[in-house]
């Protein structure tokens, strides 16, 4: 069984994908030992709490440092045995010291296909906006493993959505969640599950079944 450690910030419609494709079987060997959110009113807490999963929220803003909001996050996921950690909408930043910890072992979602819309500052609805304004007829959205630079780790799935003349950031938003999000980071997560995602430099080769 792989034990996970999601990390969350906000609603929870990415963890409540994760949970629906353990709940169906789909992400039969895995686990979700525990959800942690760096909100103390986060609602992806509540969904956790609802299945009975471990939910316990580490606030940045109680931490002088990165380094000590990194010691926090790691002994709450050593807590946990986690062994696989996945970013579903984690506003904070990790530093070094958790990413090293976690060489690897660690995935984020991200809402546009990368490397457009991506890095420092984009999150949530602004990747959106942008790729509105920019004008691009199609965005999506990426799954990678996490290394230090924002949002510049080796990609593992990306799946694109058109944009529609009439979308708004809020439209678009919905749309690459239902239609990309909530789809390849659970099969994400299914591959890594199953040793099926090798390193070559900075790429991922995805082995056949
Ligand atoms: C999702 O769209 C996710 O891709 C994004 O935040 C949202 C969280 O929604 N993540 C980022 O922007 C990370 N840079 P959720 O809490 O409903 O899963």
């Amino acid at each position: 069984m792989l034990n996970i450690g999601v990390l969350v910030s906000g609603g929870g419609t990415n963890l409540q994908a994760i949970i629906d494709k353990i709940e169906d079987g789909y992400l039969k060997g895995c686990n979700i030992s525990v959800v942690v959110s760096s909100r103390v009113g986060a609602y992806a807490l509540e969904r956790a709490r609802k299945y009975n999963i471990p939910a316990i929220s580490v606030p940045r803003k109680e931490y002088a440092s990165i380094d000590e909001y990194d010691s926090a996050l790691i002994k709450s996921m050593e807590d946990y045995d986690v062994e696989l950690v996945v970013m579903a909408g984690f506003l904070s930043v990790l530093g070094e010291k958790f990413i090293n910890r976690f060489k690897n072992k660690i995935i984020n979602i991200h809402p546009s296909l990368i490397p457009s819309f991506c890095g420092v500052g984009y999150y949530g609805l602004i990747p959106h906006q942008k790729a509105l304004e920019y004008g691009v007829k199609v965005t999506g959205a990426t799954v990678h493993f996490v290394e230090l630079e924002a949002d510049a780790g080796p990609i593992i799935l990306q799946k694109a959505v058109y944009i529609k003349d009439d979308d708004t950031p809020e439209t678009l938003q919905k749309r690459v969640m239902e239609q990309a999000e909530w789809e390849i980071l659970p099969e994400a997560i299914k591959l890594y599950s199953e040793g099926r995602l090798v390193m070559e430099g900075r790429k991922v080769r995805i082995l056949e079944k």
